[in-house]
């Protein structure tokens, strides 16, 4: 398990665009946030056996499959939400994109929380409404929500609230005392609270995630969006859901969903994801373990060796965040170099203004890529080391 997978010849978007930046086939790519390694045996197996079945026409997300996302968010996740809260469609952005446009109107103020994955940008942007930066609060390269500042941006008038949880790039997992407060601030000024959920597997012991549908009791402008993508190595498959708990809102954002015909996934997405979340937990498990052992190897390597190069604590994903301003000041030189020696990590810059001299590195491959990465990544902080 977990063993290294060459997906240079696969039509990977993450190994097409490191060749291209490179320009060599001997590139290695720590950047978009995939594995590198196969998917659990249960998922590969029923795949196999659907494809043998020789026939890929329209396929519902039947009942067994329903009850198959709710079984593992109810065992995962700590909560079972309906039946009739749950709706299909392709990408977790689509969903995102689609609960945006339904719930706010043409210049409201969405907020979101940076550093954060950089599509969020577009995502608000794209719908021309208007985008609020909550910038986490950073100390040590460990970061916590600013919520006197969030408080800010709901008094003056944001509809929405964008939130990642756990979060890219940072990898936090958020608490119980920080969910709570967040919650009971979009109540206080009635704002939507849309938690994009799909790294919710990838947690690392002791930590454990909850997520804000927990809280419906309390508050039900909550929307989670979540899909076995980052967790299985889904993401060519192109499945996700929404949990919608407001009856009305659901009503629309179906209305929406069908407007562009966007309801439904595809034959192989439903097909992983019922084997996934039926019988895929203990590879999950293995794999946070996996996912940890890779984290501390990477600490342990900056620790000794460049011990001026700060990582946040990995306590979910698998996106290790790294600051390298001790190396490279003003974040100018860093790729060039990185590119020379034929790696390719993702730069910080896009996942906010604030971060041109930070780096994430996706561990999510076997123990030698990582291996492999950590001598080229030598030779990338020595020469950066020399060279002012
Ligand atoms: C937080 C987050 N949301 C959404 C996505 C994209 O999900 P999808 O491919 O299902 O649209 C990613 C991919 O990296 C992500 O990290």
């Amino acid at each position: 398990m977990f063993d290294t997978l060459d997906r240079r010849h696969s039509r990977s978007a993450k190994w097409m665009m490191a060749i291209e930046k490179v320009g060599h086939t001997s590139v290695l790519a720590f950047s978009v946030a995939d594995s590198d390694y196969e998917t659990a045996p249960c998922v590969k197996a029923a795949l196999k056996q659907r494809v043998e079945h020789g026939a890929y026409g329209y396929t519902f997300a039947d009942e067994t499959y329903k009850s198959a996302v709710l079984d593992w968010f109810a065992r995962r996740y700590g909560y079972k939400p309906e039946k009739d809260t749950l709706l299909v469609t392709s990408k977790v952005l689509t969903a995102l994109s689609i609960v945006l446009d339904t719930l706010t109107e043409t210049n409201d103020a969405v907020v979101i929380q940076t550093p954060v994955y950089h599509v969020f940008y577009p995502l608000v942007k794209q719908h021309r409404r208007k985008l609020i930066e909550n910038p986490l609060l950073e100390t040590d390269a460990n970061y916590r929500i600013d919520f006197e500042h969030l408080e800010s941006c709901f008094k003056n008038g944001a509809k929405m609230l964008v939130f990642c949880s756990p979060h890219n790039p940072v990898g936090r997992v958020w608490r119980d005392e920080e969910l709570t407060q967040l919650i009971a601030l979009c109540k206080q000024y009635d704002v939507w609270l849309i938690s994009d959920e799909i790294h919710a597997d990838l947690i690392m012991a002791p930590h454990q995630f909850k997520s804000i549908a927990s809280y419906v009791d309390y508050y039900d402008k909550l929307i989670v969006v979540q899909a076995p993508g980052k967790t299985f190595n889904l993401a060519g498959l192109q499945t996700a859901n929404l949990v919608v708990f407001d009856p009305h809102a659901r009503k629309q954002i179906k209305k929406h969903l069908d407007r562009f015909f966007l309801s439904g996934s595809n034959v192989f997405g439903i097909e992983a994801m019922i084997a996934a979340y039926t019988n895929g937990e203990l590879w999950v498990d293995a794999q946070n373990n996996h996912i940890a052992k890779q984290a501390q190897t990477l600490e342990f390597w900056l620790k000794t060796h460049y011990p001026m190069v700060k990582m946040s604590p990995l306590e979910g994903t698998y996106l290790a965040w790294l600051n390298i301003e001790a190396l490279d000041k003003d974040g100018t030189r860093f790729e060039k170099v990185c590119h020379k020696e034929k790696l390719v990590v993702s730069a910080g810059k896009p996942f906010g203004r604030q971060c041109v001299t930070w780096m994430r590195l996706n561990l999510a491959c076997s123990a030698e890529q990582l291996e492999e990465g950590l001598k080229r990544l030598d030779k990338v902080f020595s020469t950066l080391s020399k060279t002012p």
